[in-house]
């Protein structure tokens, strides 16, 4: 017989295995999270939508470059946090925010040295998306909270009316594209069994089709309308639209978004209606190349019309004492970067930040005490 100093090592060992104990658990960090509160809403003249939805954005200024930017003083942030709000009636205001319990000092620090990128790099290799089929994962988290938005882009359900996607899926810098007067978003549910009953048709993935509810009003941050998506302003390419009735599925929370060293596997995830796979919804994961305060550069394979995706991770969640998914970034577009005298392709997604949290959560709930947690 073992003696018991052993045993109780193997019990423990045993006990430690099935509650599944890794030594290193991926866990939210912490984040304080600013307040970003509205101070003053004025009437601005009906916009024109005369704009083409481009599903592609590119920015010449690479992660160097952005690395190399001065960081925003405390006014500029409170005029690119400022924002606009399109009403499905065609009307539009713009409203100035404040910002409390922003440290700077600490904003320039984490923001000004993000250090030397990792020297590896890779081109993408074959396609290694997924297209996901099927109602049991279609209609199931976390695929069902992909829902596809009218201009041609794909948003994520991040409350129980509200939808993340991207700004340049709404304005194209300068004007509101023309399909932003009638948004809608889409979401996938199984043809009735009328429509889909020819016999000869059975063996193919079961037919989904696209339901729509009409955006009540759309909110998209002011430091995309000034920037044109050049330099800064692909920090700012993320909309909010509130949808005229709550969509009844689940959701999934946003959340601040960590750095790649703390991402499990330091990886990213997103689903979208990638154009190229007409009607599918397609999912894959890839590693963070770069980052800096305000984007992440990944390599993941993708096309237009996946803008606007949320990109997701699951880590633990030590205050609810569970795993949770929540959305760090959103999916904008597709860089070519010169780095070296070499051509380096990059995807890159809009980082949730501390300040964008605060803005989104102020967006999704209408008060800032809900929102004091990343
Ligand atoms: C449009 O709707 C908003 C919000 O419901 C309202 O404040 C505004 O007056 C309306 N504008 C017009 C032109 O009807
Ligand atoms: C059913 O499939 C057959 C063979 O593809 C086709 O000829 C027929 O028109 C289809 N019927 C309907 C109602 O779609």
């Amino acid at each position: 017989m073992a003696p018991l100093p052993t045993l109780l090592i193997l019990l423990c060992a045993v006990r430690g295995a099935l509650l599944y104990h890794p030594i290193w658990k991926p866990m939210w960090p912490a984040s304080k999270v600013p307040v970003v509160l509205p101070q003053l809403t004025e009437d601005l003249d009906a916009p024109e939508f005369t704009a083409e939805a481009k599903l592609e954005v590119t920015s010449p200024c690479g992660p160097e470059c952005h690395k190399r930017a001065s960081v925003p003083s405390y006014e500029e942030l409170k005029e690119l946090l400022s924002y606009e709000t399109l009403y499905f009636n065609g009307s539009l205001t713009q409203t100035n925010v404040g910002i409390y319990g922003l440290n700077m000092a600490e904003l320039a620090r984490t923001q000004g040295n993000k250090g030397r990128s990792r020297a590896k790099r890779q081109i993408y290799g074959h396609d290694s998306r997924f297209s996901i089929f099927g109602k049991d994962f279609l209609l199931n988290y976390p695929f069902s909270t992909s829902v596809k938005v009218s201009t041609g882009c794909t948003g994520t359900l991040v409350a129980d009316r509200h939808v993340l996607t991207a700004a340049h899926c709404i304005h194209d810098g300068k004007s509101y594209v023309k399909g932003a007067k009638k948004l809608k978003v889409g979401f996938l549910k199984p043809r009735q069994k009328e429509e889909s009953s020819n016999q000869t048709r059975s063996h193919l993935p079961e037919k989904m089709k696209f339901q729509w509810i009409r955006v009540k009003r759309t909110h998209v941050p002011k430091g995309w309308i000034k920037g044109n998506a050049n330099d800064i302003g692909m920090d700012y390419d993320y909309a909010l639209l509130e949808l005229k009735k709550p969509h009844k599925r689940r959701y999934m929370k946003i959340g601040v978004s960590p750095t790649a060293k703390q991402l499990p596997a330091g990886r990213i995830h997103f689903s979208g209606y990638d154009n190229d796979r007409r009607g599918n919804l397609v999912y894959r994961f890839c590693e963070v190349r770069e980052e800096t305060y305000d984007l992440l550069y990944q390599q993941c394979d993708a096309q237009p019309g996946a803008s606007g995706s949320g990109v997701y991770v699951r880590m633990w969640k030590r205050e609810h004492r569970r795993w949770e998914r929540r959305i760090i970034g959103i999916f904008s577009g597709h860089q070519w970067v010169e780095r070296d005298g070499m051509p380096q392709d990059f995807n890159v997604a809009v980082r949730i930040t501390p300040l964008k949290y605060a803005q989104i959560c102020y967006w999704i709930k209408g008060n800032y005490a809900d929102c004091r947690d990343g």
